[in-house]
């Protein structure tokens, strides 16, 4: 099965394309006809259960490891995976944060920077500007080694942005980090994406990419289950979205009313609270409160249960790790 992430829809050009990728390990597929386009300025979610594929199809994209079949293009350039002009313009953030001995933080940024075959000049300028921007401007000279692990994790996206990369590839950058270092990790991405950088990051905490990509793509076993908008995924969360309406009086016109109105079932009624599954528009919903006002109905509140992104994950992965 192919299934192909149709996120591109009335938005920016496109950044990564990756068309019917496929990794193989002896007889083992680990990705398996991967097809997903990323346009330029997302912040896009890749969730996944453990063994999902997630870090074989962030590997391949940079370049460090050979897919067996398939291609992977970005930002309009033909350059060939793994090629230089790509590598120039990905920056990776991987799953593990290397050892550093006696290396300061400002060594390690120079030692990435003349890798890239940046001048000296250049790199000292952009170090401090991105220790700045990662928070981490009075650590510049202490060792890499002793950074706590957020730390680690922000200087490696400093890292990963010394090259000015069109793309941010992060793989599981907050696995380890506690609550803290979460969020900050998360503003920082926020803050990277609203300068217009194009993010892709990898993760299984679900709620923690809802609130902050705006579009994701979910794998399993090797494949795309789907892919697209945060809201637009929501909406295929099966048997429509769940309300509760409280009804100070007229319950039974409340219920008369709603019974009358296709497309909508009704989960259960208690002594105030009528809880209802329905797919309207807003102005279906609106029209629906209008129109029990109108029977006599008094009701005292009214809200829409937000689909939770965990349980769609469960509903789309079988909620199985491999
Ligand atoms: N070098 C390898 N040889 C054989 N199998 C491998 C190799 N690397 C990965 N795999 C297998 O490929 C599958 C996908 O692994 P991958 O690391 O891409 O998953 P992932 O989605 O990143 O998982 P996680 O959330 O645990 O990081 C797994 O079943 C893994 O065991
Ligand atoms: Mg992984």
């Amino acid at each position: 099965m192919s299934l192909c992430g149709s996120i591109e829809k009335g938005r920016g050009i496109g950044m990564l394309y990756i068309n019917d990728l496929t990794k193989n390990y002896g007889s083992f597929t680990a990705v398996n006809h991967l097809s997903l386009h990323i346009p330029e300025g997302d912040l896009f979610g890749f969730v996944g259960p453990n063994g999902a594929g997630k870090t074989t199809t962030i590997r391949i994209v940079c370049g460090l490891l050979r897919a067996s079949g398939g291609s992977v293009r970005i930002g309009g350039t033909s350059a060939a995976v793994g090629s230089k002009v790509m590598k120039r313009m990905i920056g990776y953030v991987p799953d593990f944060f290397g050892v550093y001995d006696n290396l300061k933080v400002r060594e390690y940024m120079d030692m990435y920077g003349s890798m890239y075959g940046m001048d000296s000049r250049d790199i000292a300028k952009l170090t401090d500007d991105l220790l700045e921007l990662v928070n981490l401007s009075d650590k510049k000279e202490e060792y890499v080694d002793t950074l706590s692990r957020g730390m680690k994790q922000r200087l490696c996206v400093a890292r990963a942005l010394l090259h000015n990369p069109k793309l941010l590839i992060l793989d599981e950058p907050s696995s380890g980090l506690d609550p803290r270092a979460r969020v900050e990790m998360k503003e920082l991405l926020k803050n990277l994406h609203s300068m217009g950088k194009t993010i892709v990051i990898s993760s299984h905490i679900l709620s923690e990419l809802s609130e902050m990509c705006n579009s994701i793509g979910i794998m399993n076993r090797g494949q795309l289950i789907t892919a697209g908008r945060i809201e637009d995924i929501m909406q295929q969360i099966s048997g429509g979205k769940r309300m509760h309406i409280q009804v100070a009086s007229g319950m039974e016109s409340a219920v008369r009313s709603l019974k009358e109105q296709p497309g909508i079932r009704i989960e259960s009624v208690r002594e105030n609270e009528i809880i209802m599954l329905f797919n309207g528009a807003d102005e279906e919903i609106s029209a629906l409160i209008g129109l029990m006002i109108q029977n006599q109905v008094v009701l005292t509140g009214f809200y829409r249960e937000e689909g939770s992104l965990e349980s769609l994950f469960m509903q789309l992965t079988g909620g199985g790790a491999q």
